[in-house]
């Protein structure tokens, strides 16, 4: 079942998110994390939570969805040095706590090794954005249904959507990331999504109103028993129910 909340802007849909989060932020609960930009505002309320009420991360783990093949860790581009700069830097959870995939060495066998360790510690809650092909981590259209973790091949249009990261540093955009799969992304007990931008609303209609199909990979999330799904009044532009 999908919850849906179409607020005015970006600020509007990260509070409303840190509200959904929150209840998670206790000892023992286990974090799905996404990076890109509509998480960001999130984030900050997180850490702005931490520095004014002293939530503590030392006993909740994080598991983030995606990573790129390929870039060293500490890369300015890479996930991990995003989810630090974005979050974890600023909140004092445990490096052991926090679980990004590895896009180096033998990445397929890093992806096995991931999903392993989220049956271990099954995720609480999954924070997910979209992409503007209705990608949710780096399923991308025609992914099956089934997937687990696992490498796959880039887009041209993810490729054009992430350039503006690239182009400032004179690089190509990785041509392959390591993803949770979309049955890995069902797994998860609550699912919530936050989107942003009219360059959203195609997808978010073919989210909410779709058929659920593999050309959609986050059409999937009409069959998972707990979605909420935060937006801002462009990305809803295209919506013809009412929510
Ligand atoms: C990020 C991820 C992607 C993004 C999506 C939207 O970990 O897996 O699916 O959520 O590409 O990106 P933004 O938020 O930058 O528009």
């Amino acid at each position: 079942m999908i919850k849906v909340l179409i607020v005015d802007d970006y600020e509007a849909v990260s509070k409303e998110a840190f509200k959904v989060i929150k209840e998670f932020l206790k000892p023992g609960k286990v974090l799905g994390l996404a990076t890109g930009s509509s998480p960001v505002g999130l984030y900050r309320e997180m850490i702005k939570d931490h520095e004014e009420n002293g939530t503590d991360y030392q006993d909740i783990l994080t598991f983030n969805l995606d990573e790129y093949v390929g870039l060293p860790l500490n890369h300015q581009e890479s996930y991990y040095t995003f989810m630090h700069e974005n979050l974890f830097n600023h909140i004092a959870i445990p490096e052991a706590n926090v679980h990004v995939p590895s896009g180096l060495g033998d990445v397929e066998a890093n992806c096995q090794k991931y999903e392993a360790m989220i049956d271990e510690h099954p995720i609480d809650i999954q924070l997910l954005g979209i992409g503007s092909n209705g990608h949710i981590g780096f399923n991308e259209p025609g992914t099956s249904f089934e997937s687990l973790t696992h490498v796959t091949d880039l887009t041209a249009s993810t490729r054009k959507d992430n350039a503006r990261f690239f182009d400032p540093l004179g690089e190509e955009v990785p041509t392959q990331a390591c993803t949770m799969g979309l049955a890995t992304i069902m797994k998860a007990k609550k699912v919530l999504l936050v989107a942003n931008g009219e360059n959203k609303a195609q997808a978010i209609k073919g989210l909410l109103e779709g058929e659920v199909d593999e050309s959609l990979p986050a059409s999937i999330l009409q069959r998972h028993p707990d979605v909420v799904v935060i937006i801002d009044k462009a990305a809803g532009k295209l919506l013809e129910k009412s929510y």
